[in-house]
């Protein structure tokens, strides 16, 4: 569904990802593991139209969308959770999942998507008019989810959900992105903790200073003592 060809990207002229390769298929969930610098927000923004590639070629369903402004590729179907989770935070719960479906086909289906993002998260339910700058890191990241769900995307690309919530909030988050993979949507997912984002998805790939090293299932990765010394702290 989603192909990356031999991407390079950065910023000004400096470049941070190089020749990166990587494709993630209808309804896989597939990660993106590196320490921090590696790339990984760098690759993602790449996919989503914020920086443009200085080389290569990515596909979604078949389109070529390495040129396209970024609403259209959010239009195409794929959402990005960004780091930090960027909420409005002067602005009420409810308002920032109804302004997550800005696009004209999840502008639709608004109400729907609503409800299944209160199902989905019951503690955006009960707060939801409350300010989201007053919420816990964690609840800011569950809205952070629910606000790219409202996208109604067919690809979740997920920049460090886990930074700085507590491990127990990050149990929490993690069961929520399982949720919504086994919903049917498939998952990009850039982590730092290696070991939460291996147990989550099927494949991944590891960056490094901007290159792909090593990519494989999440057993293979699991297992190579390259990933268990730099990446699992075995
Ligand atoms: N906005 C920016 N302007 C200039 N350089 C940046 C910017 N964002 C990231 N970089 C640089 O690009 C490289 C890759 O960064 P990034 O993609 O954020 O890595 P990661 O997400 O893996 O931590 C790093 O060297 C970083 O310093
Ligand atoms: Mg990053």
């Amino acid at each position: 569904m989603l192909t990356v060809a031999g991407v390079s990207a950065g910023y000004g002229s400096v470049p941070a990802v190089h020749d990166v390769s990587i494709t993630v298929g209808e309804g896989e969930a597939v990660g993106l593991l590196g320490a921090n610098g590696a790339g990984k927000s760098t690759t993602l923004r790449a996919i989503s139209g914020l920086v443009r590639p200085t080389g290569g070629a990515i596909t979604f369903g078949g389109t070529a969308i390495a040129s396209m402004p970024a609403y259209r590729i959010t239009e195409l179907g794929i959402a990005h959770v960004p780091e930090g989770r960027q909420v409005f935070p002067e602005l009420t719960v409810q308002e920032n999942l109804e302004i997550g479906a800005y696009i004209p086909a999840a502008r639709a289906e608004r109400r729907r998507t609503l409800d299944l993002v209160f199902t989905l998260f019951p503690v955006l339910a009960e707060r939801r008019r409350q300010l989201a700058g007053t919420m816990s890191g964690g609840e800011q990241q569950m809205l952070a989810l629910g606000r790219g769900l409202m996208l109604k995307p067919r690809l979740l690309m997920l920049d460090e959900p886990s930074l700085g919530l507590a491990p127990v909030v990050t149990d929490i988050a993690f069961e929520k992105i399982r949720e919504i993979h086994a919903m049917g949507t498939a998952i990009l997912l850039v982590e730092q903790n290696a070991g939460r984002a291996l147990a989550l998805v099927q494949r991944a790939y590891v960056l490094e200073s901007g290159r792909v090293v090593l990519q494989g299932s999440s057993a293979e990765l699991a297992n190579n003592r390259q990933v268990q010394a730099a990446y699992l702290g075995l």
